[in-house]
């Protein structure tokens, strides 16, 4: 084993843990681990764009009323006010990193997305987030303060538990990771540790998630003891292209924000002014259920997304990337509807953080999709969420920097023990039960719920903790070992907090509960 020190550590090479990087490196050295490469979290994936409000004749207190609606009232307003202040001054940073965000005139343009009462989308294209990755990554490899370190997957945080010498003080000191490369461990030790390790997205068999989206930062939080909130509000995306090759491709909703609309295929009718007075920009929850409804009363696989309405050149100036892509499969979206499902598409719950990326243990920040920093709430709000990145990535940074004096010096930390562990000669168990927690996810803990189906899938949870436990116990740690154990330790969080909700709200809709109640409170799981 390895064992190698900085400052800070950042678990997460997305937009969250590179923005923090990059707001600590001027006076700290900073390593940033990434499981994969740099460039695979989901950040890089992001097709609509970051809100601000930029728009002449829209205010901050319309984006904090649009975020509040959408979370169905859970949110803390302190947290989103906090967040859509300080939207307009990270939109301009990432202008300065090189962000060629679409311009129209003198300013920029700015599309719309479901649940926004205006025009507030800044955006690359439709492949916003491969041009805020590039610009914060080529930023992060030229500081000299910063070693990005690829194909680390951490395995658990190292904790006063894994002192040489036990203090007590249940402080966290960095990381045990395996190099994908050579399968050893190494242990990386920092005064200050961020999780920047994204969502949960594929403890669903549908997902438009990347496949490293396992939820890894929330497991590692909650062994070492820090809470987790509304883990049961989990986001399904109304557009994912529906194609039984392509299984996670998005249609961003900027494609229903210049003018799409849903079709029924059956019946051919546009369904979705019965559904919400907002039509196809009502907020995602509303629009997804109103899908799943149609699927599951006229038998269908997928419903139709059109725009060919509007003007060729306009669809294919708006939306190149998705016009290509769907031409490669056949599809030509200027003249053809887009099949379309929900699918999985974003973790609104996560590790508690406070206003300054906090986590309940001391050393352990957090920032990204995988907080619940009290932001999005019951659901969130269309692109709200790699400004979520951005405003706490800097706000964590800013925290530490400014308490560094008093945090404590790393003590020596035992190293990683093998010692009574062999190879594995049963890969096949990780794959079997990969598979089977994303289906019974999908199935029983999905758009809509009831409370006999969560029961189900707590009872195969509860039989598959145990066996992968007791695998993990007895072989060696493999990545996929790593992500299978995160895997039913995030759906666990998932269906214990959805058991938990005795009501409707947001993304949690179940049969048996359809009512919201008065107060909207926050579900919050203690380990
Ligand atoms: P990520 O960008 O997901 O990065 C996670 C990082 O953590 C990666 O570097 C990964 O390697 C690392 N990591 C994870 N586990 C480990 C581990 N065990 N060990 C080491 N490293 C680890 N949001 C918007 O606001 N606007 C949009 O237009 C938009 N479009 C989207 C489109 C798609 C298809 C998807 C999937 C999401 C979209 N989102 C959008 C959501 C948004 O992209 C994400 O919420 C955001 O990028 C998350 O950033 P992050 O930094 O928290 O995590
Ligand atoms: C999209 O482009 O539809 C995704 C936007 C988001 O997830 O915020």
């Amino acid at each position: 084993m390895t064992s190698a020190s900085s400052d800070v550590l950042i678990i997460g090479s997305g937009a969250a843990g590179l923005t923090a990087a990059l707001n600590l490196a001027d006076r700290f050295r900073v390593t940033v681990l990434a499981k994969g490469a740099l460039n695979e979290g989901a950040t890089a994936w992001a097709q609509g764009g970051v809100a601000a409000v930029l728009e002449e004749g829209d205010t901050f207190a319309s984006h904090i009323e649009d975020t509040m609606v959408a979370g169905a009232g859970l949110n803390d307003r302190a947290i989103v006010e906090m967040v859509v202040e300080r939207a307009p001054a990270a939109i301009a940073r990432l202008q300065a990193l090189g962000v060629p965000f679409a311009t129209e005139g003198e300013g920029l343009h700015l599309t719309r997305e479901g649940g926004h009462s205006h025009r507030r989308i800044v955006h690359v294209a439709d492949a916003t987030g491969w041009a805020v990755q590039e610009a914060l990554q080529k930023a992060a490899e030229a500081h000299p303060n910063i070693t990005l370190v690829p194909d680390q997957v951490a395995i658990d945080l190292a904790t006063s538990r894994h002192e040489e010498r036990y203090s007590g003080a249940g402080n966290v000191w960095g990381v045990y990771a395996v190099d994908r490369r050579t399968g050893r461990v190494n242990l990386f030790t920092a005064r200050a540790t961020i999780l920047a390790t994204g969502g949960a997205g594929r403890t669903y068999l549908f997902s438009t998630a990347p496949r490293g989206a396992t939820g890894d930062g929330i497991a590692m939080a909650w062994r070492a003891g820090a809470r987790v909130s509304n883990m049961e509000m989990m986001q399904f995306h109304p557009t994912c292209l529906y194609n039984l090759e392509v299984k996670n491709f998005l249609i961003t909703e900027a494609v229903r924000g210049e003018g799409g609309r849903l079709f029924n295929p059956l019946t051919g009718k546009r369904f979705m002014p019965d559904y919400d007075e907002r039509a196809e920009l009502a907020p995602r929850d509303i629009v997804a259920r109103a899908i799943d409804a149609e699927i599951k009363r006229d038998g269908l696989d997928y419903v139709h997304l059109d725009i060919s309405h509007m003007p060729a050149d306009f669809v294919r100036g708006h939306f190149p990337t998705i016009y290509d892509k769907l031409l490669g499969l056949g599809i030509d979206m200027t003249a053809a509807p887009i099949p379309v499902v929900p699918a999985q598409h974003y973790t609104c719950g996560g590790i508690v953080i406070d206003r300054d990326g906090r986590t309940d243990l001391p050393g352990l920040y957090a920032a990204g999709e995988c907080t619940e920093s009290g932001l999005h709430g019951a659901n969130r709000l269309a692109s709200n969420s790699l400004l979520e990145c951005f405003v706490f990535g800097e706000a964590a940074a800013n925290y530490i920097a400014a308490g560094w004096d008093a945090l404590p010096a790393v003590p020596a930390i035992r190293p990683w023990d093998e010692s009574r562990v062999t190879d594995s000669d049963e890969e096949v168990v990780i794959k079997q039960n990969w598979t089977e927690i994303r289906r019974f996810m999908w199935n029983y803990v999905g758009i809509v719920r009831t409370t006999k189906r969560l029961q189900r899938a707590a009872a195969r949870i509860k039989l598959l903790t145990d066996e992968i436990g007791d695998y993990y116990g007895h072989f060696r740690v493999t990545p996929d070992l790593i992500e299978l154990r995160n895997l039913v330790q995030t759906a666990d969080l998932i269906v214990r907090s959805a058991l938990h909700r005795h009501e409707s709200r947001g993304l949690h809709y179940t049969l048996d509960w359809p009512e919201t109640l008065p107060e909207a409170v926050d579900t919050v799981l203690v380990p």
